[in-house]
């Protein structure tokens, strides 16, 4: 984090005025690594899976989080020290004492787990300091003197479930689909402590896949069916035992994990984690416990990542959450949010019309003789009658007030409620342990070498250029080979200052993977060296051929091992 602030990743938000815990500025560096970040994440979930993006406002109106269930549930149970008067996460405070999953224990449990713990301020025990639901969610209001509640969203999936109905149109009322959002959150986190990993406004990019709810075979499996992840299942958990490698057929097939479709994007998560630079030593897919998972979720695994400063921390979260949000919303919007699905062939089936006969009902019920109607024609009604319910009223209709008739009628399909499967990444999170498990320090010729062997694709600068010496022309050169590459959108830095060895040293320590130096042999034959940061080996290329070399450096069609060769 020392490297991270010296060189412009990553810094408090807005020191100059005494900074905010859970608020951060990306410095130049982390902010091009954030967009490469990104941009890997986009190049598999828009253009591999055709899942289009779609950017919704960070300020949402209350009716959403209602329906969500984000203001009656969304929060976390807190303490408050009734000495130094911190407030403090109580389930963190649990399992930072060696409680396991404290964050399944009800309030009064908690309280009773914490009564003997110290405060982690000023260590003095929390005795009967009360537990407590915080909700998570900034309020503001929307416009000036209005009274319209809003909130800052604390996820960015709603604003995908808000808006079905036109993304079911935009893909021609087929299943499956799939969108995605990248973009700001804001969780008022208690007591953020775990800089970049508990942010109160951090990025998450989400994946909402709308799927037929008989049908989770994902029609791409093929693509990850024999690709290995390690799983830590729920029976793993509960023996002790540590996580099992195994193929995502076989998970499927042992019925380990719920669909093909959470096996496809746990594989494809592993694929983009270990992409950006995470150690796949340190990577395990830990099934949600039957207790910690969500009541509506058919099944749930989290991407957890070691971290040598935080231990496992969880960093996307994979969920099957069958119809919930899309029931909620249709509730309380009152939007239809099903998808015709046509069968085959037109069906004929028998229905049962119920008729009310309004010339006697209207009469005798005004008001209510249309809903008691409605009612009736949704009614199983008995040999005498129905008994109906309107506006909680019941009403007994005798049999000699309506008809019930049997018809024969034609369907040609069903309306179905889809299933939404989840894959939600933090990319904070993402970029922390980037950097963690990037970083190496290193003994060179007597000295400590800094480096960051993050991934070409996501490395901030890709290329740094350098004039062996600042004269006899050698910088021109080295100037127009960086606008060459930068015009070929390759990131190159042009760095002229200091000595050669120090210079190499200062890109290492950022992560770029390769440096072109020129030398007073590219003045005699256009030729100039390029270094390979984790091998520190070098390789002679002529000038003419450094924009195609780089990029397949880059973008891993080669390694540089086979350019040297
Ligand atoms: N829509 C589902 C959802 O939001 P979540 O597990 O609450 O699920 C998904 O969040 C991911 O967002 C997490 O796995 C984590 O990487 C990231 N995240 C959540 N809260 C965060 C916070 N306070 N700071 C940084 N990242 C966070």
């Amino acid at each position: 984090m020392e490297v991270a602030r010296r060189r412009g990743f990553v810094w408090p938000s807005s020191e100059i005025y005494g900074s905010i815990a859970g608020f951060i500025d990306y410095g130049p560096l982390g902010a091009m690594l954030k967009r490469n970040v990104e941009n890997l994440w986009r190049s598999f979930y828009v253009f591999q899976e055709g899942y289009y993006e779609i950017e919704c406002p960070t300020v949402g109106n209350e009716a959403i989080f209602v329906a969500s269930g984000h203001v009656k549930e969304f929060a976390d149970k807190m303490v408050q020290c009734p000495h130094c008067g911190e407030y403090l996460r109580a389930d963190h405070i649990a399992e930072e004492n060696g409680i396991e999953n404290a964050g399944t224990l009800s309030a009064e449990a908690l309280q009773a787990a914490l009564y003997e713990l110290p405060c982690p301020s000023c260590k003095e025990p929390l005795g009967e300091a009360g537990v407590f639901a915080f909700n998570l969610m900034f309020q503001t209001t929307i416009g000036p003197g209005s009274q319209r509640k809003g909130y800052l969203r604390p996820e960015t999936a709603q604003g995908i479930f808000t808006d079905f109905s036109r993304l079911l149109r935009f893909y021609r009322d087929k299943l499956p689909f799939g969108a995605v959002q990248i973009g700001k959150s804001y969780r008022n986190e208690i007591s953020p402590r775990q800089g970049m990993i508990r942010l109160r406004e951090f990025s998450q990019a989400e994946a909402e896949i709308f799927v037929h709810p008989d049908r989770k075979d994902h029609p791409a499996f093929h693509r990850y069916a024999d690709y290995t992840a390690p799983l830590l299942t729920i029976a793993r958990q509960l023996d002790g035992q540590e996580p099992a490698a195994m193929t995502m057929r076989a998970a499927v097939d042992e019925g380990v994990i719920a669909n093909e479709y959470v096996a496809y994007y746990i594989a494809l998560t592993h694929r983009i984690l270990t992409a950006i630079g995470v150690d796949p030593v340190k990577l395990r897919f830990r099934q949600h416990l039957i207790d910690e998972r969500a009541h509506y979720a058919a099944d749930c695994w989290d991407a957890e990542v070691y971290s040598g400063r935080f231990g496992w921390v969880e960093i996307v979260g994979i969920a099957d959450r069958t119809n919930y949000d899309l029931r909620s919303h249709a509730g309380h919007s009152g939007t239809s949010m099903t998808v015709f699905m046509p069968y085959d062939e037109p069906k004929r089936v028998v229905k049962r019309r119920i008729t009310a006969d309004m010339g006697v009902l209207g009469p005798r019920y005004r008001g209510k003789a249309k809903a008691i109607a409605d009612a009736l024609a949704a009614s199983e009604p008995g040999e005498d009658g129905a008994r109906v319910t309107v506006d909680g009223e019941e009403f007994f209709i005798p049999a000699d007030l309506y008809q019930v008739r049997e018809e024969e009628v034609e369907v040609r399909g069903e309306e179905v409620m889809p299933h939404v499967i989840e894959p939600s990444y933090g990319i904070d999170r993402m970029i922390y342990v980037a950097l963690e498990h990037s970083y190496a320090e290193e003994e060179v010729e007597g000295e400590i070498r800094k480096v960051l062997r993050l991934p070409p694709a996501v490395a901030p600068i890709q290329v740094a250029v350098f004039p062996l010496m600042n004269r006899d022309g050698l910088e021109t050169v080295a100037q127009t080979i960086t606008e060459r590459l930068t015009q070929c959108r390759i990131l190159a830095q042009y760095d002229d200052s200091g000595a050669i060895g120090r210079r190499y040293r200062r890109q290492d320590e950022v992560g770029t993977p390769f440096a072109v130096t020129v030398d007073y042999e590219t003045l005699e034959d256009n030729t100039v060296t390029v270094r390979d940061r984790d091998s520190m080996e070098q390789v002679r290329i002529p000038i003419e051929r450094l924009p195609e070399v780089l990029s397949a450096l880059i973008s891993g069609a080669a390694t540089f091992r086979e350019i040297r060769a």
